[in-house]
């Protein structure tokens, strides 16, 4: 039973209870962390949060990759399409989103000013790898090239690169939308970012969509994404350390276990190669969203998984399907930017109303689009950017 749901107003029954179900569910991936006195705070901090959020009348809208005690104070808890779908959904004069800012800022853009979004840190902080890792300049150059090219644009990416784009995707709907564009628009190259990863997997998953309806593509018109830049490469760098060698060892240690990979592992290449060559059969691995992970595991008869991705997830999963076993593939590979939400930092932004993400017009300090303007309390997109997005977000929320 979550916070939300239960009653509780005494913070040590709840630290009690948080003590016992951040154990059992995810104490190999937080060794150490969930002593008695630092339950305790956590339980004091979630009636503080919840009091502050019933004054504000704000909606907690939480990603699966914070820690634990985050699942617990969520009015929602989803990956980034559940998320994004929330706002529309949740009708409320404010949502605090405890996630990464390019999903609170997607979230933003669908809003408009019907809702006040908040966020505990600035872009860089609640950042991510893709984001970092896509190059204005050379997707520029990519559109002269190919004035005619349509750009698919994985939901990891900033609302400039949003803005400039065709489609926008989802880990659970990339596939679907690139078969879409190309039935659309046949003939026409596409191009598939920020993740190179994500972009192999999902290529392939299409070109099967688009074989088993019969439509002939030639697979050299989708190109995928695979620059680096700044440092990053375009890709996750928590999923990347995902690779052929950890996969592998899994597999070996827990033979009886199904594996669920998400498209942003940087093993896509050999276990997909597996699956096609039928050396791995299609029941003992799938490529799922985070979300698709939950739904999967709640509907299998197996009773073992290796689950290959950011190892917040296997708190809800533990939590909700407590007589199956989930294994990571690795313990430690947290998403630094997903963990830096923090209680205190929840606490401060509802009590000062800080850090905003708001539509800003005419602004003086948003003259270049590709750079995101932040002060002290606010973090800025200019409005004609977010209207460029909207209906692609409105799209993108159409599929599945
Ligand atoms: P989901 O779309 O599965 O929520 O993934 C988002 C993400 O950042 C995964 O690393
Ligand atoms: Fe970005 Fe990877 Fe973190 Fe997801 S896990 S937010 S893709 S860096």
């Amino acid at each position: 039973m979550s916070i939300k749901e239960s009653k509780m107003t005494d913070p040590k029954v709840l630290a009690a209870q948080y003590y016992e179900d951040f154990n059992r569910f995810a104490g190999d991936l937080y060794p150490n962390r969930y002593s008695h006195i630092f339950c305790l705070q956590l339980a004091e901090q979630t009636l503080e949060i919840k009091r502050l959020a019933q004054e504000k009348n704000s909606k907690l809208a939480v990603h699966y990759y914070p820690p634990p005690e985050f699942h617990e104070i969520a009015d929602k808890l989803g990956d980034s399409l559940a998320l994004s779908r929330f706002i529309n959904e949740a009708k409320s004069p404010r949502v605090d989103f405890q996630a990464v800012f390019f999903m609170a800022a997607t979230a933003k853009m669908l809003a408009g000013d019907a809702t006040r979004v908040f966020v505990s840190g600035g872009p860089e902080e609640l950042g991510c790898s893709l984001v970092f890792g896509t190059d204005h300049i050379w997707l520029e150059s990519w559109k002269r090239k190919n004035p005619e090219g349509l750009l698919i644009t994985y939901i990891n990416s900033d609302a400039y690169t949003k803005s400039i784009s065709d489609f926008i995707s989802t880990s659970r709907n990339t596939a679907q939308i690139i078969a879409h564009a190309a039935t659309q628009y046949p003939g026409k190259k596409i191009l598939v970012l920020p993740d190179k990863f994500l972009g192999y997997v999902m290529k392939a998953k299409a070109v099967e969509i688009l074989e088993k309806k019969d439509f002939s593509i030639d697979p050299d018109l989708i190109e995928v994404y695979e620059q680096s830049f700044g440092g990053f490469n375009a890709c996750c760098y928590v999923h990347e350390q995902f690779g052929h060698d950890a996969i592998e060892v899994a597999m070996i240690e827990h033979p009886e276990a199904v594996i669920m990979l998400h498209p942003e592992c940087g093993c896509f290449s050999l276990c997909l190669s597996k699956l096609q060559q039928g050396i791995i059969p299609y029941e003992k691995a799938i490529i799922a969203s985070t979300e698709q992970m939950i739904k999967f595991a709640e509907s299998s008869e197996s009773e073992e998984f290796i689950v290959s991705t950011e190892p917040g997830l296997l708190y809800a999963l533990r939590k909700r399907l407590p007589d199956k076993k989930f294994i990571p593939v690795s313990a430690e590979a947290h998403c630094r930017y997903m963990k830096s939400n923090t209680f205190e930092k929840l606490i401060r932004s509802l009590k000062e109303d800080r850090m905003e993400v708001i539509l800003c017009d005419n602004c003086k300090f948003c003259t270049n689009p590709k750079v995101t303007y932040r002060d002290e309390r606010t973090i800025h997109i200019p409005r004609e950017v977010a209207n460029l997005v909207k209906p692609k977000i409105e799209i993108m929320n159409s599929f599945q």
